[in-house]
């Protein structure tokens, strides 16, 4: 059975990660095995094509998710009984990638249309909730248990989102918990100015939220009670060692310019 989808604009960039998952998964050593996303780019009617997703793009996206992974892993660790926030989270299966322990609260947020579609492929289960709604609105928040600590996590999310609306959010969701960390990745003013010329968000027309972030403490200024903790940048990192060497040269070379080094980057909070 195929499942027609009718998505535009930001909501349509997330076929585009799904896919480049996908693309990654289905390929010899994948470096983050995603069968779900695999199956439901098989199920979905859509012409991934036009997104131009190359073999490069594709392990930029798994790459992302597996660092983004590993500390929400890690962070689960050290929060047994957590709840987990994963905002803009697409098709994405993290929480089936991560299989949290018993204690977790795990809440998959995304706009109704996005949901609808998840809803088709993913069904909930004790401890695990979809949430159709902008990760904006303060009314979905009502129902996430307050009393345990919070580990937010949003991956290609806040590139979307303007600045005001990263910092209302971000300083409503660290009230919200009693302690916890918050994780996404970032783009900086340099990424922000060539991100609408990248194919797949020219394909779709997503609009940027228009805010780099160029230095990470800026969000401490933003949501009081967040404070840095790290980065983590993409261009030097061991598992680049599977491109040619021609790319790894270009890679180390990006790598030494600071402000190519940190066009897209993981940042981690802790409040
Ligand atoms: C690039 S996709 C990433 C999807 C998923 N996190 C992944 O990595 O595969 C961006 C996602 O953010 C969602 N999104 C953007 N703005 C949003 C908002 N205000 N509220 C809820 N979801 C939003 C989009 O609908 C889309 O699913």
């Amino acid at each position: 059975m195929t499942e027609r989808v009718a998505l535009t604009g930001v909501a349509e960039t997330m076929l585009a990660t799904l896919y480049g998952k996908a693309l990654q998964s289905r390929g010899p050593s994948p470096l983050l095995p995603d069968e779900q996303a695999e199956r439901a780019v098989e199920r979905i009617d859509y012409d991934f094509a036009k997104l131009k997703i190359d073999t490069k793009t594709a392990l930029a996206t798994a790459l992302r998710a597996l660092y983004l992974d590993r500390w929400a892993g890690q962070a689960l660790n050290e929060r047994p009984n957590a709840v987990v926030l994963h905002l803009g989270c697409g098709l994405d299966s993290r929480y089936h990638r991560i299989a949290p322990g018993p204690e977790v609260s795990w809440y998959d947020v995304d706009y109704p249309e996005v949901i609808e579609i998840r809803r088709r492929l993913f069904s909930d289960e004790p401890g695990y909730h979809q949430v159709a709604a902008s990760v904006v609105d303060p009314a979905w928040l009502a129902a996430v248990p307050a009393d345990r600590p919070g580990v937010i996590v949003a991956e290609g999310l806040v590139q979307y989102l303007t600045r005001d609306q990263i910092s209302v959010l971000l300083t409503r969701l660290a009230a919200h918990f009693p302690s916890g960390v918050v994780m996404f990745d970032a783009w900086n003013s340099l990424a922000m100015r060539s991100g609408t010329r990248q194919r797949a968000i020219k394909a779709v027309g997503a609009q940027l939220g228009g805010f780099g972030i160029n230095d990470p403490h800026v969000i401490e200024g933003l949501a009081p009670g967040l404070h840095f903790d790290t980065e983590q940048t993409f261009l030097n990192v061991p598992e680049l060692a599977r491109l040619s060497k021609p790319s790894q040269m270009m890679f180390r070379a990006m790598d030494r310019i600071p402000a190519v080094r940190s066009m897209g980057r993981l940042l981690r909070y802790r409040f």
